[in-house]
């Protein structure tokens, strides 16, 4: 992140977000205290698996869960993260790191969006509250029952109800 002078610092904090965590939401609202404009970029097809939410979904619940925040932006993308940001004019692209084992493969994929690009990653260590759950978690102990709205923002805990009623544990 070479800063020039007056430059402004434009984030890119991209993500699968299926569905955004409390996790992600503390690393945009750091991001948006560090850096003058996050643009919350949801890719379009999540290589992991069929995503749970659909993208509209995924943006609306990102949307609500960031009105606080006025230097936040939601959007979506398609294809190579690399071309987004240079298309985005961002200067940095914002990740954050739940565990040390993240790093091994973000460290490559930083290296490779940089050599593409030219724009460097900055990574955000998770907060400890929020360094076990992820996005899979969240889904798989809500499918079994569990009440997760510890986990998600409350505009996401709200689709996840109207979506698929948490049954009643036996
Ligand atoms: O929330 P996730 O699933 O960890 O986010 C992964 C994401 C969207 C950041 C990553 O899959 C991505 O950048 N996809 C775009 C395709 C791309 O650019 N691939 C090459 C990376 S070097």
């Amino acid at each position: 992140m070479n800063g020039r002078p007056g430059q402004i610092h434009a984030a890119v904090y991209p993500g699968s977000f299926d569905p955004m965590t409390r996790g992600h939401l503390d690393v945009i609202e750091r991001a948006a205290a560090v850096f003058d404009k996050v643009t919350v970029a949801v890719v379009v097809n999540p290589q992991k698996s069929a995503p749970l939410f659909t993208l509209d979904e995924r943006e609306r619940m990102i949307c609500e869960a960031v009105a606080h925040l006025e230097n936040v932006n939601v959007t979506h993308f398609q294809g190579l993260l690399a071309d987004f940001v240079k298309r985005e004019s961002a200067t940095v692209i914002v990740k954050g790191l739940r565990v040390v084992s993240d790093f091994e493969s973000e460290m490559s994929t930083a290296l490779m969006n940089r050599s593409l690009s030219g724009v460097d990653t900055v990574f955000l260590p998770s907060d400890p509250r929020w360094s076990f759950v992820s996005s899979t978690l969240v889904k798989e102990v809500y499918n079994l029952g569990a009440d997760v709205s510890e986990y998600v923002p409350l505009a996401v805990l709200h689709v996840m109800q109207s979506k698929r009623p948490a049954p009643r544990p036996a």
